[in-house]
C-alpha cells in the first residue's frame, strides 16, 4: 500500500499535478505487488476482475489508474469494473441505509437503496466540510505547531479543539431557516475568519493566552460543523421515513469520507441518532479517508451482482469525461 497523505499535508492540500506524478511513479510497484500476492503456489492467479475509480476526481490522476487497470485486464483476460469514488466511500451493508459522506471535496446525504440505487437527499451548496476545516486550519497556521505539522487541517482542528471551550466564541450554525437537507460550510469559514480578524486586532494577546484562544475557536468550529451535520441527518431520517412509510426503519447510517475520522463528529452523530433507532456504522478512521480497499470492495459488490462490468472487448468505451 502507498499513501500520498503526508506529501499533500506538506503542501497544505492536494495539488493536481503532484498527485498524478506520484500516481505515475508508484502505480507500477503497487500493481506488481498486488499481482504477486494474488498468485498461489501452483501459479494460478485469483483475480476475477479489476475495479478502478473512473469518476469523479482529477482527470490526470484518474487516467493513470485507468490506463494501468486496462493493461492488467488485457493481460489477465478479466473484466474491468468502473467505480464511482463516492459510492466506494459508502461501503455497502444491508439495504436500505442512510449515508453521510463528508470529505475534503464532498458533502452528500442520501439513501443507498441498492448497489446501483442511491437517492440523494441533500448536498453542500458551497464548500465541503473538510475544505472548511483545511482553510480554517491554514488561516490559524496550525501546521506551525509541532504537534500538527504533519497532519491534515481537520485532524489539526480536532486536536486543538480537545482542550478548548466552545462557548467562548460564537460560530453560527448555517441554513437554520432552510427546511431541507442541504449543507453549507462557507458561512462557518467566513464567520470564523471574522472572529480571527477581530482577535488579531486586539493588542497584546501572546503566548499561552493566544494558544488558548486558538483552542477555544477550534472547539467552536467543530461544534458548529457537528451540529449542522447532525441537524441535516435527523431531518433526512424523518423525511425518508415519511416518504417511504413501507420501510419501517433505517437500520444503519454510514458515515464516511476523511471528515468522518473526527471522533467528536462521530460521537455527536451517534448520540443524536441513537434515540431515533438509527445506529451509526462508520469504517475505522484509516478506511474513512481515500483508500484502495473501499474501491476494491465496491468492485466485489458490483462484480458479484454482474453490475456495470465492462467486458474486455469493450474496454475502449470506458473513458473519462
Ligand atoms: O475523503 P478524503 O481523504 O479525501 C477527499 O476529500 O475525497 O478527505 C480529506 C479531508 C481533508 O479535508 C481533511 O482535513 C479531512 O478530510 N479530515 C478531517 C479529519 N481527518 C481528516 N476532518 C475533521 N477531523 C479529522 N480528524
Ligand atoms: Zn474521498
Amino acid at each position: 500500500m502507498r499513501s500520498q497523505l503526508q506529501l499533500h499535508t506538506l503542501h497544505g492540500g492536494i495539488l493536481p499535478p503532484v498527485a498524478s506524478d506520484l500516481h505515475e511513479r508508484h502505480i507500477e510497484d503497487v500493481v506488481k505487488e498486488a499481482l504477486a500476492s494474488s498468485v498461489d503456489e501452483n501459479g494460478t492467479c485469483s483475480i476475477d476482475a479489476v475495479a478502478v475509480t473512473t469518476k469523479p476526481g482529477m482527470a490526470a490522476s484518474l487516467l493513470v489508474g485507468l490506463r494501468h487497470a486496462k493493461q492488467v485486464c488485457q493481460r489477465l483476460g478479466v473484466p474491468l469494473v468502473p467505480i464511482h469514488h463516492m459510492e466506494a466511500h459508502a461501503l455497502t451493508l444491508e439495504f436500505p441505509f442512510l449515508v453521510l459522506l463528508i470529505s475534503g471535496g464532498h458533502c452528500l446525504l442520501g439513501i443507498a437503496e441498492g448497489v446501483d440505487k442511491f437517492v440523494l437527499l441533500g448536498k453542500t451548496l458551497d464548500d465541503a466540510p473538510g475544505e472548511a476545516f483545511d482553510k480554517i486550519a491554514r488561516r490559524l497556521k496550525l501546521s506551525n505547531l509541532a504537534e500538527f505539522s504533519n497532519v491534515s487541517g481537520g485532524h489539526a482542528i480536532e486536536g486543538a479543539a480537545a482542550g478548548g471551550d466552545p462557548s467562548r466564541y460564537h460560530v453560527a450554525e448555517p441554513l437554520l431557516q432552510y427546511k431541507n437537507c442541504d449543507f453549507s460550510f462557507a458561512g462557518i469559514k467566513n464567520s470564523t475568519r471574522a472572529i480571527i480578524i477581530a482577535e488579531e486586532n486586539r493588542d497584546g494577546v501572546v503566548g499561552d493566552e493566544l494558544l488558548k484562544g486558538v483552542r477555544d475557536l477550534c472547539a467552536s468550529v467543530q461544534v458548529a460543523i457537528a451540529r449542522h451535520l447532525l441537524r441535516r441527518v435527523i431531518r433526512g431520517i424523518f423525511y425518508y421515513r415519511h416518504q417511504q412509510s413501507f420501510i419501517k426503519s433505517l437500520y444503519f447510517k454510514v458515515v464516511s469520507g476523511g471528515v468522518a475520522c473526527n471522533s467528536f463528529i462521530r460521537r455527536s452523530l451517534e448520540t443524536g441518532c441513537g434515540p431515533l433507532g438509527v445506529e451509526l456504522v462508520a469504517p475505522p478512521p484509516r478506511l474513512c479517508t481515500d483508500n484502495g480497499v473501499m474501491v476494491a470492495w465496491n468492485g466485489v459488490e458490483r462484480w458479484s451482482r454482474n453490475l456495470g462490468i465492462v467486458p474486455l472487448e469493450k474496454l475502449q468505451v470506458v473513458d473519462i469525461q
